[in-house]
């Protein structure tokens, strides 16, 4: 599903150049949930930031669902994101002044769906992160698990191939943390490519691959087998 070989980034700022991404290949399969962790500063972001085609990169190649990612147009490299990315971020992103429903609804919005199937598929997808009663409130009317939530939902409405989270546990509590990453694996459950960045241990051992950063390099690349960590707590 995500290719990618070699890839390097560096931000210019003034006349100093950062080198952030030092040659990174991986590839994630249909259907994975891995966790990108890493320090602060390793670079995280900025290669979701590159995956989720919001940056490019200086070199190296990067093919999503088989489709090079390269010199696209800004109009072309949105109709891609919208038609194979959902995002979810740490901050939630909510629109402040629309109810949970209508966030939920907007990426159907720029899609050009009829208002009455964007408000039933809003709806459905509200129901499935357990937000069916809370669609009218808006977002200052929830906690903030229940804001992330409504975005895991919204990021779900377009129905995309890969979610992409970006500290989506940063800003709750251990508890929220816990239920908001039993919902993302019950939605990898049911099929969906996911990644998730994350500074925090506990949060990326509860993914089945974890992807280690330190500065720009991938350190390693694990997959956990469920069976055999079950046998050795036996
Ligand atoms: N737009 C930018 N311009 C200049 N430097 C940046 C920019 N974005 C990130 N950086 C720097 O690149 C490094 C990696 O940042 P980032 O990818 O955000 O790391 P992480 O998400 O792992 O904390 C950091 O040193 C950061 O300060
Ligand atoms: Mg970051």
């Amino acid at each position: 599903m995500i290719e990618i070989k070699d890839l390097h980034k560096s931000y210019q700022t003034g006349s100093n150049s950062l080198h952030v991404l030092k040659g990174i290949d991986f590839n994630v399969q249909e259907g994975e949930l891995v966790s990108i962790m890493g320090s602060s500063g390793s670079g995280k972001s900025t290669l979701l930031n590159i995956l989720g085609m919001l940056d490019e990169a200086d070199s190296g190649s990067y093919f999503l669902d088989g489709i090079p990612i390269k010199n696209l147009n800004e109009k072309i490299a949105a109709q891609y994101r919208n038609k194979f990315l959902g995002f979810i971020f740490q901050s939630f992103n909510l629109i402040t002044y629309k109810n949970a429903v209508d966030n939920v609804a907007m990426p159907l919005y720029y899609q050009g769906v009829k208002r009455k199937e964007r408000l039933e598929k809003a709806m459905h997808y509200l129901s499935k992160v357990g937000l069916a009663d809370w669609a009218t409130h808006l977002p200052n009317e929830l906690s903030g698990g229940q804001k992330q939530r409504v975005a895991i939902a919204r990021a779900l409405a377009s129905e995309p191939k890969v979610l992409l989270a970006d500290e989506p546990t940063g800003a709750l509590d251990t508890k929220t943390s816990y239920e908001v990453m039993d919902l993302i694996q019950g939605i990898n459950d049911e099929g969906k490519t996911i990644l998730i960045v994350t500074h925090e241990p506990d949060i990326a051992d509860m993914t089945k691959r974890i992807v280690n950063l330190k500065d720009g390099v991938i350190i390693d690349d694990t997959i956990v087998v469920n069976q055999i960590k079950a046998l050795a707590n036996v």
